[in-house]
């Protein structure tokens, strides 16, 4: 084998790597030093702006492979027929620390996937939770800015973190979910994930269905309690990132089953709650789960940087037979990421390996920009209409239209018969059991007890109350207690 050659970022040939060039010896630097001055410059420019949300994740590839029929509810080709496979990457990630940040939280967890089908990529971009703390976009920002570090004390703040949330009673059920025994996954692999909005199916015959993804993990759910996690911290800061890197290079592949719910469009209207309203999930007595095929991770990325640090997901990535629902929430997705990723990554951030189309051709009009490697033939036209048989239109939407009525304004969105801010966070109390209740409680009770305000405290309590009386009159409980301790 010949002997690699070190050279410059030009190509050409390094001759001392150890030492920089000097006027003489020991004298000052020479500015002719090209090798020492692209160095020093390159390292500087490594780091790109992290996620704003999301920033520590970890990444692999696989596929997906249908196992049942799905073709009555989508038209979408990677789902049209029982043992089809695409291939995929999927990104885990924590929400609200930054990239530095450790990975044994109490956090929801990302769950991003890429599907690179033969229409396009499609992207499912989705948490381990299947709802969320908010449903109106315009309150994202404010959200978040009270869960990341406090500007002044750099640090998470029980004040902030709290504080947001007893002025959003709507984040009651998330709250539950996530102080509970869910809350902290033992790692990537044993967690599920859920496209947790409301999305629309649309099948050959124009017929729209609105859908929830579920992917069950086949691992089985493991969790960390808040002692375990503190321990697993302090031991090892990466432990998704090691598990799910050692996992896959030992060749133990993750994998999920996914099931679907699929609401036939017209029974939207009238559901006893707003079936798009992110805080809810539908229960599987109104719309039993159906089996949709299986997600397996096979190979780690040869580079973090390139391959998971670049990795550019966005909820409005759709192909034909899927399509966004009514979900404000959802909505406001749809212009947030790709806005993020030309912020972060550059206007040609979609032609990076691991976010261009693998198997589907990218033919259009986009010319330029920063970092262009994509062009047409030369005798290519970049305006349309042409008379030079360029790309054209299909005529053909992607997804069913979506009807609507009334006039513009900041409209709340619609409540149905059923919907209060607290029903199902009261469910989901009821259905666990004294154990499960206890670690809660304990959960809730040690983040509340550091807020120095006792009316976001009441406020709290009264939103767990008005979920079920037992939960606030424990919480109250527990917090007054740590609070004389
Ligand atoms: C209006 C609400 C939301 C807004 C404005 C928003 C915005 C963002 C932004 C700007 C990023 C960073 C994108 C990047 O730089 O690559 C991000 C990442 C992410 N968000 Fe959201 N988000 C919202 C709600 C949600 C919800 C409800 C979910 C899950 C159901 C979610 C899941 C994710 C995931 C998984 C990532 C990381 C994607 C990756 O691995 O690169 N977000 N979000």
């Amino acid at each position: 084998m010949s002997k690699r050659v070190l050279t410059t970022e030009s190509g050409a040939p390094v001759a001392d790597n150890q030492n920089s060039a000097t006027a003489g010896v020991g004298g000052p630097l020479l500015l002719q030093d090209q090798h020492l001055l692209e160095k020093l410059a390159r390292f500087n420019r490594e780091r790109i702006p992290e996620r704003v949300v999301h920033a520590r994740g970890s990444g692999a590839y696989g596929y997906f492979e249908v196992t049942d029929d799905v073709t009555a509810f989508t038209k979408a080709g990677f789902l049209s027929e029982v043992g089809k496979r695409t291939d995929l990457f999927l990104r885990f990630s924590t929400v609200a620390d930054s990239l530095g940040g450790s990975d044994a939280v109490r956090d929801p967890r990302g769950f991003a996937v890429k599907f690179y089908t033969e229409e396009g990529n499609y992207d499912l971009v989705g948490n381990n939770t299947p709802v969320f703390f908010i449903k109106d976009p315009v309150k994202f920002p404010d959200f978040i800015h009270s869960q990341k570090r406090d500007p002044f004390t750099g640090r998470q703040e029980p004040d902030n973190v709290f504080d947001f949330w007893a002025h959003s009673p709507e984040a009651t059920h998330q709250i539950t979910w996530l102080f509970g025994d869910r809350g902290i996954p033992a790692s990537y692999r044993h967690m599920d994930g859920f496209g947790s909005h409301t999305y629309q199916w649309t099948n050959e015959a124009g017929e729209a269905f609105f859908v929830k993804y579920h992917f069950k993990t086949n691992q089985g759910i493991r969790c960390l309690s808040a002692e375990q996690a503190a321990e697993t911290v302090g031991a090892d800061a990466t432990s998704h990132q090691t598990d799910l890197l050692q996992a896959i290079e030992r060749g133990v592949n993750p994998s999920w089953t996914l099931y679907v719910q699929i609401m036939p469009a017209a029974e939207a209207a009238d559901y006893r709650f707003n079936p798009f309203d992110l805080t809810k999930v539908w229960p599987h007595a109104d719309y039993p789960v159906q089996r949709v095929g299986r997600l397996v991770l096979d190979r780690n990325p040869d580079n973090i940087f390139a391959e998971v640090e670049q990795a550019a997901f966005s909820p409005n990535n759709f192909v034909p037979g899927i399509g966004p629902s009514p979900d404000k929430m959802l909505q406001g997705r749809l212009f947030a990421y790709a806005d993020a990723h030309r912020y972060r990554l550059g206007v040609n951030h979609t032609q990076l390996p691991v976010n261009a189309p693998k198997h589907a051709v990218v033919d259009n009009y986009g010319r330029d920009g920063l970092m262009a490697t994509r062009y047409g033939s030369r005798h290519d036209k970049n305006y349309e209409p042409n008379s030079y048989a360029g790309p054209a239109q299909t005529d053909v939407p992607l997804s069913a239209p979506l009807p609507v009525n009334g006039h513009t304004g900041t409209h709340e969105a619609p409540l149905h018969v059923k919907d209060d801010h607290f029903f199902q966070a009261g469910e989901l109390y009821r259905l666990m059991s004294e154990d499960e209740k206890k670690r809660l409680v304990a959960n809730l009770a040690g983040g509340l007890s550091q807020v120095s305000r006792e009316d976001v405290i009441d406020k709290m309590v009264s939103h767990f109350a008005a979920a079920d009386p037992d939960y606030g009159k424990r919480v109250a409980e527990a917090v007054r207690a740590l609070r004389e301790d």
